[in-house]
């Protein structure tokens, strides 16, 4: 079967191919619109569709329209209610349902040659849970999963599991409560972009101290049936509200800290009930924007009921488009096969590559070997930009559209974040041999997505400050030979030159833009940052041959 799958309505929008039960191709509209996160996060722009994302899933696989068996859907309007007798504060929320009642004729319009009888309606949170449940690697028996989101048709979560590839659901939290918009609320009380900036938040905990913990164990409580309570919050009664480019104080990170700390609590309580409910399942598979949280991940790994838990990559709204296109395509017969990787986005030969870089008339070598050039520019403290395969699914670079540097020059951070405009408080992010992982690093492991924080252990922390945060955490991505033999190679060449088994890994953009996806926005990237090697597929252009650079 071939089912395309389509996120639309909240944010993030994407589109996923499936055929014969496995993913063939995914990607966010961002990397195609060149408009971070796709949309705005509103009402009125739950119209707007992935369209060319979805565009080329099809052209990637050379699938036309009118072959397609079903196209997905990742919302269900028939069990949408009012917004009023939801209990949320969105006098436009109307206009998402209106929107998405029409999505079949607006696809069909956009994808010429779609039968809209084709389209259909998966529910929100079960395209969260087909991401997480059905794209896990095998478990062995059956898998627990648990949406954690801000909110779908009518609910924010949901704890099911899966037997046999089929989702039996345990529980759904309704609205309002919500853990996904209680981050959000926070968010933006802070003064950071809602449903965009929740990691920034997460980031801004680390810093201060749960002092209201107390009063949020109060307001925000488990409930026995599986579900949650959220109590209305006075955010001003505990920190001053932050506009955009105000400062940061003590009290924003400490109220930060707080409801993070209770964030964490409240999931390890979700997922204890859910391993009694699944009744015997050992492994967790999590999707839905809390899940990106990676610090709430890593303690529920370290301190909850279940062996293993895997967090679906994409596993926000974008996720969504692969979830619902596995769901169909089970709904239609197909036994779904888990993911291999991220790279799920477009790439581009070596006879293209070269053609772009021609065309920009730089100038290029082709070295006996990338990953040792890159090691080498790594290893001198140069700042690489590493372009390699296709692009990754989901918010995470995870070694092919890839921003490098030196783990251990403390001043790292500094470039890394000046390079990208971002806050100076915002950690960077390790990568390291999966065969050394465990001289350096606790917790979580395998860790190939990047979506668990990790204890560098003490005799490290020294060696590698630029990836060692305030915490003494990391958020550590394990690269594995088997399925990443080029980064695993420059990860073999820099520990040649330098003993370091780490390098600095960080998302290919500058600020407020969407990561780097085509060879010509990885050129004006280079051309307008302090980089110092670009590594495009095999080539290597130095910011030296341009009389910069080292
Ligand atoms: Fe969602």
């Amino acid at each position: 079967m071939r089912v395309l799958g389509i996120n639309a309505i909240f944010h993030d929008p994407a589109a996923a191919l499936v055929v014969d039960g496995g993913v063939v191709a995914a990607a966010e509209e961002e990397r195609f619109s060149r408009r971070k996160h796709g949309k705005r996060p509103v009402p009125f722009a739950a119209w707007e569709l992935p369209e060319l994302s979805a565009a080329w899933c099809l052209a990637s696989a050379g699938i036309d329209v009118d072959s397609l068996d079903a196209v997905a859907y990742s919302f269900d309007p028939g069990l949408y209610r009012d917004a009023v007798e939801l209990g949320l504060d969105d006098p436009w929320d109307w206009l998402r349902v209106d929107y998405a009642t029409r999505a079949p004729q607006f696809l069909a319009a956009a994808l010429p040659g779609l039968d809209p009888e084709k389209v259909r309606f998966v529910p929100h949170h079960v395209a969260h849970a087909a991401s997480a449940g059905l794209a896990a690697p095998p478990a062995g028996d059956d898998t627990a999963v648990l949406v954690l989101d801000g909110r779908g048709e009518v609910a924010s979560h949901l704890a099911g599991v899966y037997r046999d590839g089929r989702l039996s659901s345990l529980y759904a939290q309704q609205l309002p409560h919500s853990l996904g918009l209680l981050y959000e609320d926070l968010t933006r009380h802070l003064g950071f972009l809602h449903s965009s900036d929740e990691y920034k938040v997460m980031a801004l905990a680390s810093y201060g101290r749960p002092t209201h913990l107390g009063m949020l164990r109060e307001l925000v409580r488990v409930t026995d049936d599986g579900g949650f309570q959220v109590e209305r919050i006075d955010w001003a009664g505990m920190a001053k509200a932050r506009t955009a480019d105000g400062e940061l104080t003590d009290d924003h990170a400490d109220l930060a800290a707080s409801v993070q700390a209770r964030l964490e609590e409240v999931v390890l309580g979700l997922s204890r009930w859910l391993y009694d409910a699944a009744g015997g399942a050992s492994t967790l598979a999590l999707a839905g924007g809390v899940a990106l949280n990676c610090v709430a991940n890593a303690r529920l790994a370290a301190e909850g009921p279940f062996r293993d838990v895997w967090v679906q990559p994409a596993a926000g709204d974008a996720g969504t488009a692969l979830g619902a296109a596995l769901h169909v395509a089970g709904e239609l017969g197909d036994r779904s096969t888990p993911m291999a990787g991220a790279d799920l986005g477009r790439g581009w030969s070596d006879e293209e590559l070269e053609a772009e870089l021609r065309r920009a008339a730089l100038p290029y070598r082709r070295p006996a070997s990338i990953a040792a050039e890159a090691a080498r520019v790594l290893a001198d403290n140069g700042i690489v930009a590493w372009y390699q395969g296709r692009s990754e699914y989901g918010p995470r670079a995870l070694g092919h559209r890839s921003l490098l540097a030196h783990p251990g020059d403390p001043d790292t951070t500094r470039r890394m974040n000046d390079v990208k405009g971002r806050e100076q408080f915002r950690p960077i992010a390790p990568m390291v041999r999966a065969e050394r992982f465990a001289e350096l690093f606790e917790g979580v492991f395998p860790s190939p997505y990047m979506l668990f924080v990790h204890r560098v252990k003490a005799q490290w922390r020294d060696r590698i400050p630029a990836v060692t945060h305030v915490d003494g955490t990391a958020r550590v991505q394990t690269v594995h030979a088997d399925t990443e033999p080029l980064v695993a190679e420059l990860l073999s060449e820099f520990e040649r030159r330098t003993g370091l088994p780490v390098v600095v890994n960080t998302s290919l953009n500058t600020a407020g833009r969407p990561m780097v996806d085509t060879p010509r926005e990885a050129m004006e990237l280079f051309g307008s940052a302090p980089v110092d090697l670009l590594a495009l597929g095999p080539f290597a252009v130095h910011r030296r041959a341009l009389g910069g650079g080292r």
